[in-house]
């Protein structure tokens, strides 16, 4: 059992799946283990992460579930408000549209569609003026973790938005942690070495922010039902970014319960 008092999140990160047909299964197969086997909300927070396109249709389906599963963004545009930016969903737009959560900083955003510094920051800035609350991906390539540079690399990247981040919005993010050698690749980081990085992530947002000792920090990469429990057990790890395993309902539940039952 985690001492941990911060009550965990759990979020599934769709990317860009599925089709129409298959979310609804998904959505209705989840909607029903929750009912069947509850997971009260004061134990876990959920979220799922759909397509820009599925949002506000996931959020109505999930509008009748027993109890919030939230609907969260994958993306933000860097430009605030409204205009002429083809292509681009605001802050403000999200929020008009019930939306209070966005990923921010996904390594895939980062990798292949080249979000950097200056591009997140300004994600982060508007997203958190607009009010969303933010979950801000960090973490390092194979490359930089045989280089001795895990630590580094991470940290710099939660150092890099603090300059954006005014001293009470820091109560409005969460953290992910999702080392890229992890994703997607079936390789999980050991329970120990996660633990580890995640107390050095705590660690370092202790010095920047008086919240730091309250905020969740999540883990991802290749998180599943068969390694949820181990990772749930870890005091630094307070829930979980599930990307593949969220595209079935039954893991979805089991990673959530395996959070759940840490508190
Ligand atoms: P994965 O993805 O669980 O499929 O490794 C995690 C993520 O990219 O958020």
């Amino acid at each position: 059992m985690s001492a941990s008092t911060i009550t965990p999140w759990v979020i599934g990160n769709w990317k860009m799946n599925p089709v129409q047909a298959q979310a609804q299964q998904l959505l209705n197969e989840f909607k029903q283990l929750l009912q069947d086997h509850g997971i009260a909300e004061e134990k876990c927070h959920l979220g799922i992460a759909p397509t820009m396109l599925a949002l506000s249709t996931v959020q109505a389906q999930l509008s009748d579930a027993v109890r919030p599963v939230y609907s969260v963004a994958q993306d933000v545009s860097r430009i605030a408000g409204t205009g002429a930016y083809t292509g681009e969903v605001s802050a403000e737009l999200l929020l008009d549209a019930g939306i209070g959560y966005v990923l921010i900083g996904h390594s895939e955003r980062r990798e292949i569609f080249a979000d950097n510094r200056d591009s997140l920051n300004a994600k982060v800035q508007n997203a958190l003026n607009a009010g969303l609350k933010v979950i801000y991906c960090v973490g390092e390539s194979l490359e930089q973790r045989e280089a001795g540079q895990a630590e580094a690399v991470v940290l710099q990247q939660i150092c890099d938005i603090a300059g954006v981040v005014a001293a009470e919005q820091w109560a409005n993010i969460i953290v992910a942690y999702e080392p890229i050698w992890a994703i997607g690749t079936g390789k999980t980081a050991s329970p120990e070495d996660a633990q580890a990085m995640h107390a050095k992530i705590r660690e370092g947002l202790k010095q920047i922010t008086s919240y730091g000792a309250s905020m969740a920090i999540l883990y991802g990469g290749s998180v599943k039902a068969e390694n949820a429990v181990e990772l749930a057990a870890c005091p630094d790890i307070n829930g979980a970014l599930v990307g593949g395993a969220s595209l079935n309902a039954q893991s979805f539940h089991q990673i959530a319960l395996a959070f759940a039952n840490t508190q």
